[in-house]
């Protein structure tokens, strides 16, 4: 593919020209707000009325399943898509005039980037960094996202954790207020991961928004001050990480399999301590206050009962149980 090819579709999503002199609002109002978002196609509703409002300052994730309407979502906020119906307002503007304006302010990496080929790390910073009237030294972005020693390396050689970095750096070089960031770290080794989560966190520490989109319960947990979990393009639960976790009403889950057999519900939620009781697949789940409680009682009554236990764990809650609690299913094939 040529390089002019290849570089036409890049500026629609991310070539986002700042405003001179625009400073981050702090504590002023949201700096998104969707209110009974619909996305259809056709028969698909991928987003299903949905309401969110995101804060000023703070980091704020969706996570859902496959499918969830995570990215449509995120397509809609940073003006790539148009809803069926419902109102979208980001950093106090709506979408459709004074674009540029608005473009200016608002970073992205999307879930799929498809970067200029025939360009190296460093010139394609420098492409990003030249759409917009103020920003970061590319150099300085380029070793914040850990692409140092690759300024002179083509896009085209890159492997795809590094192109993920790449267009990290492509939404941070303008240095918006609102940074949109569609599974930044699906497919990162687990350094890698970290790595992004302190550039997020430093972006942050400047004042500014962020909307990540995640698979990982545990990078939510640990990046995000509040998280909207999505299924089937709705909002089932909000609020922030400990928040979620304390739905369950225990902090500490018991986590067992009985192969074929089975103990009534009855017998486990009579269990001491325990506050609840879920079934995913063949294994069980007890949200407990104190496992170390529960788990005896659970051992002494499969004794009773003469069952064998085909697996057994204990650990705290996450995010994952938050939404095995709300919709019966994982939301990641462990
Ligand atoms: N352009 C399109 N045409 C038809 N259907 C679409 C289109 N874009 C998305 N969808 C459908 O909308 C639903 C939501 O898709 P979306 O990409 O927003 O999900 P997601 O939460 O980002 O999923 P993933 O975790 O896999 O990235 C899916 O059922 C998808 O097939
Ligand atoms: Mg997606």
């Amino acid at each position: 593919m040529s390089t002019a090819a290849t570089m036409a579709p890049a500026p629609a999503p991310a070539v986002l020209l700042r405003r001179p002199g625009t400073q981050p609002d702090a504590g002023g109002p949201p700096a998104v707000v969707l209110r009974g978002l619909r996305k259809h196609f056709d028969d698909v509703k991928a987003v299903d009325g949905l309401d969110l409002e995101i804060r000023t300052d703070e980091c704020f994730g969706l996570l859902g399943p496959n499918g969830a309407g995570k990215t449509t979502t995120i397509e809609i906020i940073v003006g790539l898509q148009e809803p069926t119906a419902g109102e979208v307002r980001v950093l106090g503007r709506t979408w459709g005039r004074g674009d540029r304006s608005l473009r200016a302010r608002v970073g992205v990496s999307l879930q799929e980037t498809r970067l200029p080929e025939r360009l190296t790390v460093i010139e394609v910073l420098r492409l990003f960094r030249s759409f917009y009237p103020s920003g970061r030294a590319p150099a300085d972005v380029m070793e914040e996202v850990g692409l140092g020693d690759k300024a002179r390396t083509w896009t085209v050689k890159l492997s795809g954790g590094q192109r993920q970095r790449l267009a990290l750096g492509c939404a941070l070089v303008g240095d918006p207020d609102l940074l949109v960031l569609d599974e930044p770290t699906t497919g990162l080794d687990p350094q890698a991961r970290l790595h992004i989560g302190d550039t997020i966190r430093s972006y942050r520490q400047r004042g500014r928004t962020v909307l990540v989109s995640t698979h990982y319960m545990e990078e939510a947990q640990r990046l995000c001050d509040r998280v909207a979990v999505v299924d089937h393009g709705k909002v089932i639960a909000l609020g922030s990480p400990p928040e979620l976790i304390a739905t369950l009403g225990g902090e500490q889950v018991v986590e067992f399999a009985l192969g074929d057999a089975a103990l009534p519900d009855v017998d486990l939620e009579a269990l001491p301590e325990v506050r609840g009781l879920r079934h995913t697949g063949r294994t069980l789940l007890l949200a407990t206050t104190d496992a170390r409680v529960t788990l005896p009682a659970l051992l002494d009554l499969t004794r009773a009962r003469g069952l064998r236990l085909e697996s057994l764990a204990t650990r705290q809650a996450t995010l994952e149980d938050v939404f095995v609690a709300l919709t019966g299913r994982r939301l990641r094939d462990e």
